[in-house]
């Protein structure tokens, strides 16, 4: 997934360009590059990195330009060089491209549709786009676009410049997120509307099979036959409010320092006179008393494991089978959902191509469909029903802490709202859920005040190792699953994650003397058998570190290291148990020297697949 950016303005649009790629870095940051027209010519810079580095290239050729093309790339075709950066030319030249997506069928296009002795100047499956534009281009470039895209299975969003056009800039997309906006100083292309710094007029989406044309003063739409289409602007707005780093040294330790207010502004838009209320939640009563037989949550990476969280909490209050599924495969398999399923998807983005995905199968296998997301504007927002919107800001830092405790609250209110419409619980159960649930913000506050200094000293003890094992049973072992993927995507530390019961059925054979165990005790029913898988450990060497509350720690070893946070009850204890986990993750890498707000090889937003 990459960041694509596009002006048509007034003056030279570079400075604008690069302002854009910045903010889009969260999507990927291997290589960046421009393209513009100068002139009848199209002049292109690009190197490998980040967008200083082009930045830096960029001031000793101070190219200038009126139209322009930029990229920030995640490679995923063709390692991260400059010449597998963007923008691809055609071969003579005529047009220049950027790209976020994949053509899945690009060498089918090579071999079949491209001639043989064509020539290619990097790995990517991009540029086979460029080739296609020219060999269908009969000076009528919309014509070319159409003839073009179809050709290609996948997913793109296109920026493109054509040389006999300096005065236009023109776009296409399908399965990517894109979108185009008039605007002050010129007309926008973008991925995220977060990579304008304009005052924004008007700004429109670009979907599925959509082509457009921009000039200084009209925006054209074209449907994939090439024909003119109307379309209306729609309201988006760009969430800048949390784009810098107040005083922080990184964007993830504000963000973590900011989850109570996140977490507070969630639970405050959902409650409404002492009960749950869902705001953009349509179901019918009907639905949730008669016709509902099963709940599946469905998302990728950490919003999965809120998933794995939120499973005990609905299966509890609710009664009713919730099933917990990775989208990438679930999206493949043969989902046993129907309309008398509860598909929930969980993102932060919005726009993680699996989640998006599944979240498109279950809706056309009848199912009802309600999103859990952190951008409103995002097309899962747009694609879904039924939507609940979590208030954590902009999360900048690729990974995630303030979104992920803001759906974790989010699914707590659902699972309340849901089981007070079975009735599955009584009158004074649902009230003290909704009690405890409100002081979880000042929980959480308490919580980061209290585990910082002991969470920083075990970071000072295990920074240097390269392997950590995190275990749990039940909520716990999915709050440990989140532990071990925030220390391994930020500090690189292979961290590997298992149900406490489950060691001793292999893994175990991996403890030695000194290895670190962070052991996350503290669901009630299943504690003396977390202790007993904890003592397993120990007896082969291990470095315990356990990860607790207040009650329960006064049933633990103090030969351990323990962290302890603040009380709450059985259902919520994630939510505060997460905490000391994510600083962990925090402090290890920042020992380490690692880019923690731009971890290698990831990306914010994964809009591939
Ligand atoms: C988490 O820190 C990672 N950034 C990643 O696992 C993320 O949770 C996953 O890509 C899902 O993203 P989404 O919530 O935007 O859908």
């Amino acid at each position: 997934m990459c960041g694509i950016i596009g002006k048509i303005g007034v003056d030279n649009v570079a400075p604008d360009l690069i302002k854009g790629l910045k903010s889009l870095e969260y999507r990927g940051y291997d290589s960046a590059g421009v393209a513009l027209i100068c002139g009848n010519k199209i002049g292109r810079c690009r190197t490998s990195g980040r967008i200083s580095a082009l930045e830096k290239e960029l001031s000793n050729k101070n190219p200038c330009g009126i139209v322009g093309v930029g990229h920030t790339r995640w490679a995923t075709h063709g390692s991260p060089t400059k010449e597998n950066a963007h923008p691809h030319l055609s071969p003579k030249g005529v047009f220049a491209l950027v790209h976020n997506g994949i053509i899945e069928n690009a060498e089918n296009i090579k071999k079949d549709i491209l001639p043989r002795d064509s020539l290619f100047s990097s790995q990517t499956d991009t540029e086979v786009v460029t080739h296609l534009l020219e060999k269908y281009y009969k000076e009528d470039p919309v014509r070319a676009i159409s003839n073009t895209c179809r050709c290609l299975n996948g997913s793109y969003a296109f920026g493109i410049l054509c040389e006999d056009f300096p005065e236009k800039l023109f776009a296409a997309a399908n399965l990517s997120p894109l979108i185009v906006a008039e605007c002050e100083t010129g007309n926008y292309i973008a991925s995220d509307i977060i990579a304008i710094k304009d005052k924004i007029k008007n700004v429109y989406g670009v979907y599925d099979g959509e082509i457009c044309e921009v000039t200084l003063d009209s925006i054209k739409f074209y449907n994939s036959d090439g024909k003119e289409i109307k379309k209306l602007p729609e309201k988006l707005v760009a969430e800048n409010s949390d784009a810098e780093k107040d005083g922080y040294e990184h964007f993830m330790l504000k963000e973590i320092m900011q989850q109570p207010e996140a977490v507070k502004n969630t639970i405050d838009s959902l409650l409404k006179d002492g009960k749950i209320i869902l705001p953009h939640v349509k179901i019918q009563d009907s639905f949730w008393k008669k016709d509902l037989e099963k709940i599946v949550i469905v998302a990728c990476g950490s919003a999965y494991h809120t998933g794995l969280v939120a499973k005990f909490v609905i299966e509890g209050i609710c009664n009713i089978p919730c099933s917990v599924e990775i989208a990438s495969e679930f999206r493949y398999s043969v989902p046993f959902v129907n309309e008398k399923t509860l598909a929930l998807f969980v993102s932060q983005s919005g726009e993680t191509a699996d989640t998006l995905a599944a979240l498109r199968l279950s809706k056309k296998q009848g199912a009802k469909v309600l999103s859990i997301v952190n951008v409103a504007g995002s097309t899962m927002a747009r694609e879904s029903d039924n939507v609940i919107l979590t208030k954590a800001g902009r999360e900048i830092a690729v990974a995630t802490t303030k979104a992920y405790s803001a759906q974790l609250v989010a699914l707590y209110a659902l699972g309340i709202f849901v089981s007070e419409k079975r009735g599955t619980i009584t009158a004074d159960k649902e009230k003290s859920l909704i009690t405890e649930l409100k002081k979880l913000p000042v929980k959480i506050g308490e919580t980061l005040e209290k585990v910082n200094e002991s969470v920083k000293s075990v970071a000072r003890e295990i920074f240097t190792v390269q392997d950590v094992f995190y275990i749990g049973r039940l909520s716990d072992y999915a709050t440990a699953c989140e532990g071990s993927l925030k220390l391994k995507e930020i500090s690189y530390t292979n961290s590997q994650v298992y149900a406490a019961g489950e060691l001793k059925h292999g893994t175990i054979s991996l403890i030695n003397q000194g290895t670190p165990v962070v052991a996350v005790a503290s669901q009630r029913n299943v504690f003396s058998k977390t202790l007993s898988n904890i003592a397993e450990v120990e007896a082969r060497g291990a470095k315990v570190i356990c990860v607790t509350d207040e009650k329960m720690s006064e049933n633990i070893s103090e030969e351990y290291e323990n962290i302890v946070v603040a009380d709450t009850i059985e259902e919520f204890k994630s939510s505060l148990l997460v905490i000391p986990l994510q600083l962990l993750s925090y402090y290890t890498a920042k020992l380490k020297g690692c880019d923690i707000d731009k971890p290698k090889n990831l990306a914010k937003s994964v809009t591939v697949e």
